[in-house]
């Protein structure tokens, strides 16, 4: 099984990327990193802990929290749309322990780095402060990394907050401009490609349906301010931005690539500019066979009984 790290601000989407990946047998998903961006970083991890509750993956992912806030400005979040505490404020959580002197996302990020080399992919689903501060820690580490997969940016496509900016490279241009200008292996995950990742509400409904139970229940609640959101926007459905990411990570063929050569502009703005490529970006997606195995994998049902029994 693949190594995974994911750097994560869950968020809605984030945390149906979690569930997907849990239920992915090809991955291992060894650490979660946290960082601010939908919420600021103690609310993100709060919900890192309450999906690792609700799930309980084994093994049990190291857990570290990441940065506070993005490396040059104040920290912008995206509470309109995924609630006040990024899970669609639901009132009934239960409480989740702080967590016992957890290692710092940096050093965690490094040390898998340094253990795995290339057979090691870090799926980015949030703000890339914590890859730009591991960087800065020990470039070499992180150049021997075999793939970046970043979900962020709107390559030829409009923006989600300004006509040209994506959330997540808008909420810390500073830290994508280093991670661009590093050299790393990036495969970006963009507006381009998620927006081609539609979830029909009928769809989800119907999936979880067939597996009731808390599980069911608590994705159905949180799943539903996206989906009322997203309709209120207009849209036919709910994009799902880093499920597509973890899913391309898993799979690449589910994507069309192009290679291409982007800096990041000073609003987190993903411009074309002139040379050698630096990354390879996500263009088309195979939609139907995607959300065909994100649903398949999103909340599987209790295990079959043993016939012998
Ligand atoms: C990205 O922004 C966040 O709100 C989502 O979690 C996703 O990572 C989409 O622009
Ligand atoms: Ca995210």
């Amino acid at each position: 099984m693949a190594p995974i790290l994911i750097d994560t601000d869950p968020g809605i989407d984030d945390a149906l990327a979690l569930l997907f990946a849990w239920n992915s047998p090809e991955i291992q998903v060894e650490a979660i990193t946290t960082v601010a961006g939908n919420v600021p970083v103690d609310i993100a991890t709060t919900n890192l802990q309450r999906l690792l509750a609700l799930r309980k993956p084994v093994p049990r992912p190291l857990v570290a929290v990441g940065a506070s806030g993005p490396l040059a400005r104040a920290l912008t979040t995206a509470t309109r749309y995924h609630g006040e505490d990024g899970l669609g404020d639901l009132p009934d959580w239960p409480d989740v322990a702080p967590l016992p002197g957890s290692p710092d996302a940096v050093s965690v990020i490094i040390d898998l780095a340094r253990r795995h080399e290339r057979a090691l992919t870090i799926v980015a689903l949030g703000p890339l402060t914590n890859l730009a501060l591991a960087l800065k820690e020990d470039a070499a580490a992180l150049g021997r990394v075999g793939r970046v997969v970043a979900m962020g940016g709107a390559v030829d496509v409009p923006g989600n907050v300004t006509p040209t900016a994506e959330f997540n490279m808008s909420v810390d241009p500073e830290a994508a401009h280093r991670v661009f200008a590093a050299g790393l292996p990036i495969e970006l995950v963009p507006l381009d490609a998620t927006r081609q990742a539609m979830l029909p509400r009928a769809g989800m409904r119907a999936t979880l349906a067939r597996s009731p139970g808390l599980l069911a229940s608590r994705i159905q609640g949180f799943s539903e301010r996206g989906f009322r959101i997203a309709h209120g926007d207009g849209e036919q459905g709910m994009a799902l931005h880093d499920p597509l990411a973890v899913g391309l990570a898993i799979d690449p063929s589910l994507g069309k690539w192009e290679a291409a050569r982007l800096a990041i502009g000073p609003e987190g703005e993903t411009l074309r500019i002139n040379g050698a490529p630096n990354c390879r970006v996500a263009k088309g997606i195979d939609s139907n066979r995607f959300i065909r195995w994100f649903l398949d994998r999103l909340c599987p049902g209790p295990a079959p009984r043993d016939a012998s029994s």
